[in-house]
């Protein structure tokens, strides 16, 4: 731990997590705290609580949480250390040097360290473009109309074209060394001299940052028609190119409801120049989940502006059926007869661009478009496939509503007879789900990833541990707080009764009456000591939640999540804090809660006792339990 917790304490009392998550979260009050849709896993409705008295968010659905700094590193995908200061900076709290060490200095995080020397690197090329070195950097990029405005916006800067090793020796002058520079990604190493030279040279350079607005990589361009066109610095411990999205950082600030999706960093910078400050660009790969998630976290809706050549075709027909798995519904901006979203900006200005983007073509309608193509309308025969594969696409949409108007938009464009084509829907409804689900939305583009939900880091995944949930909470009438059932142990198949022991689930829930009736505490701390809770991370909660009741008489549940360093841990204690017995709520909760004493008392009686004496001891003990009165 690098911060006292006095420190921790004060960082976090400073950042409302009400506040601090509902920049990025849309909140709806329910009972005493606020529910909306899950950041950190695809869903329809709300099973993400945020509790102000708690000063917690928790999942009921994917059973992520934790505190504001953990809310911090899992949105913005930093370490603790990072998360702490953000948040310290956004509160203007100075954070006390001297509690960083040399040592822990140096162990600070390699992310750490090579976002720094991107953030130099940055800086470089930034105030090369503008220095004389940068003369024909500058004339290309006014060349492709930017103005000064715009290539401050987007920090655009320059690799000079000398001298040739222009960045080496700017990050030896700060001090960086040769090891981390070969791991930033921008140098290439010559294996056989052992040498390194710098990897962007003579191109123009676009930074890349992620939403938190750190540079995570650069691209280059040559600017000519030089090969290749762009350079793209490699995947690093900070650069995961399938989790990132060119300009997300601006653009997920827009007030608009949807977000523009385009092939490349020119047709996002020009949207914006225009004013389309809701453009992002997928970073030289095709789009994978993980882009979609991200997406998702920001809309609902996402115009595709790919490329009008058969390549951005193509690449649109397998983004479709990936964004409606992440419950985003795609649409189609018409660029033709322009190559690239650039291209029709240029060529046709705001105004123009603006109305085709409200016209943007429902992606199912351009999914027909496009099959079509494959079917030569010419043989009868043909023809009755692609109107079969059309029915197939209408019968995989969800309402009846939704069915009918397709249908009407289907024959008004490909002039077919409505009942005709309403009976090869329903032939199709009728046959059932089954033949139909794979030849509609997913066939024969490449789709990969099956039905599996994105979730944003599959090495931590909480719902891989627990199983999802159906996000199944409920509001407890005494605090108005959400709470969820503990798992029963006769709910079969479930994943979490097959991991979660049932001695676990009382330990659990004895700690949160600990903290919710504080009062039992004195009686409870006759019968069980930390020791009693299994010995691991429940342990090691336990011994917190008892030092707490001892100093304080009271439980602050936010602070106890900061003695955990691991996000996994965090979210297991956030999970002991939204878990409650609804019995334990009501009229007959001293009975609950006894019971629940009693069984930790016994599950800690595991059989290693020999000693008589001890026996009977503990016999006494727990016959006397049996009865014992709570002051609840
Ligand atoms: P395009 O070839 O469509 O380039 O590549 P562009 O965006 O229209 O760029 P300009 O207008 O010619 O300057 C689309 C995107 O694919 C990636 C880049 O991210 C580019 O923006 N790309 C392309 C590369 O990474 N490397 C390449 O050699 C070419
Ligand atoms: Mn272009």
């Amino acid at each position: 731990m690098y911060y006292s917790d006095d420190i921790l304490d004060q960082v976090r009392s400073a950042n409302d997590i009400v506040d601090v998550i509902g920049q990025d979260v849309k909140l709806k009050r329910a009972g005493s705290s606020y529910v909306g849709l899950c950041p950190f896993h695809n869903e329809k409705t709300p099973s993400f609580s945020v509790s102000r008295q708690k000063q917690m968010y928790y999942c009921f659905g994917c059973h992520r949480g934790g505190n504001v700094i953990t809310y911090i590193e899992e949105y913005n995908n930093m370490g603790f250390l990072e998360a702490v200061q953000y948040l310290a900076e956004r509160a203007g709290i100075t954070l006390p040097q001297s509690s960083i060490s040399p040592e822990e200095k140096k162990s600070m995080s390699e992310r750490t360290q090579l976002l720094e020397v991107n953030r130099l690197a940055g800086t470089y090329y930034y105030y090369s473009l503008r220095s004389a070195a940068g003369k024909s950097g500058m004339e290309y990029l006014r060349s492709r109309g930017l103005t000064d405005e715009t290539m401050k916006a987007f920090a655009l800067g320059y690799a000079p074209k000398t001298p040739s090793d222009g960045l080496y020796r700017y990050m030896k002058s700060k001090g960086v060394s040769d090891d981390l520079l070969r791991r930033s990604g921008l140098m290439n190493v010559d294996l056989k001299r052992g040498t390194m030279y710098d990897k962007f040279w003579n191109r123009v350079i676009f930074p890349i940052l992620d939403t938190s607005n750190k540079i995570i990589g650069f691209g280059g361009r040559v600017m000519g028609d030089a090969k290749p066109k762009y350079l793209n610095s490699p995947e690093t411990k900070i650069f995961d190119k399938s989790r990132n999205l060119y300009a997300l950082n601006l653009a997920r600030r827009t007030r608009e409801d949807y977000l523009i999706l385009c092939e490349g960093y020119m047709d996002v910078i020009s949207m914006h120049q225009a004013g389309f400050t809701n453009a992002v660009a997928s970073l030289g790969t095709s789009l994978t989940p993980g882009h979609c998630a991200l997406l998702a976290r920001y809309t609902k809706k996402v115009v595709l502006s790919y490329d009008s050549d058969s390549a951005g075709v193509a690449a649109a027909m397998r983004a479709i059926p990936m964004l409606r798995r992440a419950q985003i519904t795609p649409r189609i901006l018409r660029l033709d007869p322009y190559k690239d979203p650039d291209e029709m900006i240029q060529a046709l200005g705001h105004d123009a661009v603006k109305e085709r983007l409200e016209k943007a073509q429902n992606a199912l309608m351009f999914e027909i478009e496009i099959t079509k193509r494959d079917y030569d309308l010419s043989d009868p025969e043909a023809k009755t496939r692609f109107f079969e594969s059309v029915a197939a696409r209408i019968a995989a949409l969800e309402t009846e509503m939704e069915r009918q108007n397709y249908i009407d938009a289907v024959c008004r464009e490909y002039l077919v007879d409505r009942k005709q084509l309403q009976e090869l829907v329903t032939r199709r409804l009728v046959a059932g789900p089954a033949s139909h689900s794979g030849d509609a939305y997913e066939s024969g583009h490449g789709a990969t990833s099956g039905e599996e939900e994105p979730s944003l880091d599959p090495a931590y995944d909480p719902a891989a541990l627990y199983g999802y949930d159906e996000g199944g909470f409920y509001e407890d009438e005494a605090t108005g707080e959400m709470y969820q059932a503990p798992p029963s142990a006769s709910r079969k198949n479930r994943a979490a009764t097959v991991r979660e022991q049932g001695d676990d689930i009382s330990r659990k829930l004895l700690l949160n009456y600990i903290c919710r009736y504080p009062s039992v505490f004195e009686t409870v701390k006759k019968y069980v000591q930390p020791a009693d809770f299994g010995g691991g991370l429940l342990t090691r909660a336990a011994e917190e939640i008892y030092a707490q009741m001892e100093r304080f008489g009271r439980v602050e549940e936010a602070s106890v999540l900061s003695h955990f360093t691991e996000t996994q841990d965090q979210a297991q204690i956030a999970g002991i804090f939204h878990t409650l017995d609804q019995a334990a709520s009501g009229k007959d909760r001293e009975k609950a809660v006894r019971e629940t004493l009693l069984k930790v008392f016994t599950a800690s009686d595991a059989g290693s006792r020999t000693d008589l004496q001890q026996m009977i001891q503990r016999k006494k003990l727990e016959t006397e339990l049996r009865s014992v009165k709570l002051n609840l």
